[in-house]
């Protein structure tokens, strides 16, 4: 497994990570045992960073990783860093309520329900974009690292501009933002400037929920408890975390162009991690897994070789006609 730099943070992590809102919540029924086989399988592998929240489940995902370290811990295996997220069980996405006074309580928190002492990276889980425009946020962020209760902090955005706003604090470590063959935006200016601050990239929902691995069809049948049915249209959340924002059936019509270009040997899931990867300013790509299957299929990523620029120019040149006009302008 490759590792990255994490931005100024000292740490270098391995350029596949691991997201764990499928193990949480909103994605259909999991069961915790192939949950923790995921993420056992993972980090095993050389996995070691895990994304979480406190909202996955009502701290489930968090449970689930602080039982596999403990376990680790008592085998003497390496403990991965785990970057958790803060500010969506306010009781209203307000910016006015992101004050040091409401989010000290959902660090305590994440650090009872992930059993440790500081967390290792708290970002803020895409606040309202008038958030990015009060410093006093990010003091009160800063305030609660000052206190030993987590090493760094950052923050995961849903706009591009709010990433690029998010960089201007000094503070931030980290820019959690989705990247993949069907958000090809943050190419234009977004991790050119976050390279030259050395603000790590944390590549969110790089398979667009599943339908760039290229499994899904017209008749695909989601459960009601899975965003990808619930929240198609953004009836519960931003329509951007539900297959990228892409309307399911260009997204279906867009992934047959691009499965010619799938190398032998290679799935649909592991091209397409491969592509984000290509860009050396991600820091980590973070695919949700619900078995240890999926978690393994991911990890094959890491043997594939870089993508051919005539490749590249084929997957943009698809991006330009079939998705562009119905997400780039939007996030
Ligand atoms: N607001 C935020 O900050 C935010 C929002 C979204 C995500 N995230 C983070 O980013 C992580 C990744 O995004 P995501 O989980 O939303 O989406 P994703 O990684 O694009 O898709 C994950 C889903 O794809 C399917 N899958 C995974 N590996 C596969 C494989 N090898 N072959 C076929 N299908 C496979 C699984 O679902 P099925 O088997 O059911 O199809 C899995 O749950 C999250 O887990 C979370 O940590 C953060």
């Amino acid at each position: 497994m490759r590792k990255r730099q994490f931005g100024r943070t000292g740490w270098s992590v391995s350029e596949i990570g691991f997201g764990t809102w499928p193990i949480g919540s909103a994605w259909g029924p999991v069961r915790d045992a192939e949950s923790l086989d995921a993420l056992r399988v993972s980090l095993d592998e050389g996995v070691d960073f895990l994304d979480t929240a406190d909202v996955y489940g009502d701290h489930t995902s968090e449970r689930l990783i602080a039982g596999v370290l403990k376990e680790r811990k008592k085998q003497g295996k390496s403990i991965p860093v785990v970057a958790t997220k803060i500010g969506r069980r306010l009781p209203k996405q307000d910016a006015a309520l992101f004050t040091y006074a409401n989010l000290a309580p959902f660090v305590e928190d994440s650090l009872k329900a992930l059993d440790v002492d500081a967390l290792d990276l708290v970002q803020l889980h895409c606040p309202p974009i008038e958030t990015y425009y009060r410093p006093e946020v990010f003091e009160a962020m800063g305030r609660l690292q000052r206190e030993g209760k987590m090493r760094f902090h950052g923050v995961s955005v849903e706009k591009v501009e709010e990433g690029l706003k998010a960089l201007e604090y000094p503070g931030v470590v980290s820019v959690q933002i989705i990247y993949n063959m069907f958000r090809q935006r943050p190419d234009d200016l977004f991790l050119e400037q976050a390279r030259k601050r050395q603000v790590a990239v944390i590549a969110r929902v790089p398979l667009a929920s599943g339908l760039l691995a290229g499994k899904f069809r017209a008749d695909s049948k989601f459960d009601a408890s899975d965003h990808r049915q619930f929240n198609r249209h953004g009836e519960a959340f931003d329509v951007g975390e539900t297959f990228a924002g892409v309307p399911y059936e260009t997204g279906l019509d867009a992934v047959e162009k691009i499965r010619p270009l799938v190398p032998q040997g290679a799935t649909m899931a592991q091209f397409t991690l491969r592509w984000i990867l290509m860009n050396d300013a991600i820091s980590v790509v973070i695919p949700g897994a619900k078995n240890a299957e999926q978690a393994r299929a991911n990890l094959g990523t890491a043997a594939l070789a870089p993508l051919s620029p005539e490749t590249m120019a084929r997957i943009r040149s698809i991006y330009e006609t079939s998705i562009k006009p119905s997400v780039h302008q939007r996030w």
